[in-house]
């Protein structure tokens, strides 16, 4: 059924924070690296890794603790620490899934919406597959594809052209501030998932996906859409 109101033919979402909560699972492993180097950090400091790539985070994580390790050594503490998350995210199940995540998709889905998943993370199938999510997509972008991290918007316009739609045609769902940032770049409509006062960038922030519509979406990005596009005249 399709919904007049919802001007978007695609959506693409980011996974993690977003339809699923693997934050816990990605600091349990950080944090038992920190650790075993002798250091540890906070579960508010792992929010500012949001969206950021493993090699990424883990130089902030030993910026943070006042380590310095070679190429080699930083690869093999990466490594490690990949070993810890997949064996953590084996726990994984369709009850994972955030709430309103799944009637959500579903309406996008039978309204003829194109739906990608845009992830910087390189276990993102796997997360999918875990959670029962997978049939949902219609193209997946994950960190095996793609080559630059965000800020850089390539993770969103590899999305879109698998979709076959430009960056104005599309919806993007984040929930860090690094990819709410990339999005704008890349001239998508951005839906920051999480604080308001963080994300505050995004064409409109909702806390989670309890109770959103195509409806309410629409109208709620109708008047901030608007006013950014006629900022750019
Ligand atoms: C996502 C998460 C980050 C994670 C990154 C890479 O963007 O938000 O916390 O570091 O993916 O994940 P990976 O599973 O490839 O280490």
């Amino acid at each position: 059924m399709k919904n007049a109101a919802f001007p978007y033919p695609a959506a693409i979402f980011n996974l993690d924070g977003v339809l699923i909560d693997t934050a816990v699972h990605h600091y349990a492993a950080w944090s038992r690296l920190a650790q075993n180097l002798g250091f540890d950090f906070s579960y508010e400091q792992h929010e500012e890794l949001r969206g950021l790539s493993r090699m990424a985070s883990l130089e902030r994580i030993l910026e943070w603790g006042g380590i310095y390790l070679t190429e080699a050594e930083k690869l093999h503490m990466s490594d490690v620490k990949n070993n810890w998350y997949l064996e953590s995210i084996t726990q994984v199940t369709p009850a994972n899934v955030l709430p309103g995540v799944i009637d959500f998709l579903k309406e996008l889905k039978s309204a003829g919406i194109k739906l990608a998943l845009s992830s910087s993370s390189k276990s993102a199938r796997q997360v999918l597959a875990s959670a029962a999510l997978t049939s949902f997509f219609d193209a997946i972008v994950d960190g095996q594809s793609i080559r630059k991290s965000i800020p850089d918007p390539e993770c969103f316009l590899l999305a879109a052209k698998a979709l076959d739609v430009e960056p104005g045609q599309c919806v993007v769902f984040e929930d860090s501030f690094l990819g709410i940032k990339a999005a704008l770049f890349g001239g998508f409509t951005v839906v920051g998932i999480g604080r308001k006062d963080y994300l505050k960038e995004a064409h409109g922030v909702l806390p989670d996906f309890n109770d959103v519509s195509m409806e309410n979406l629409a109208s709620i990005l109708s008047e901030s859409v608007s006013y950014s596009f006629s900022l750019q005249r």
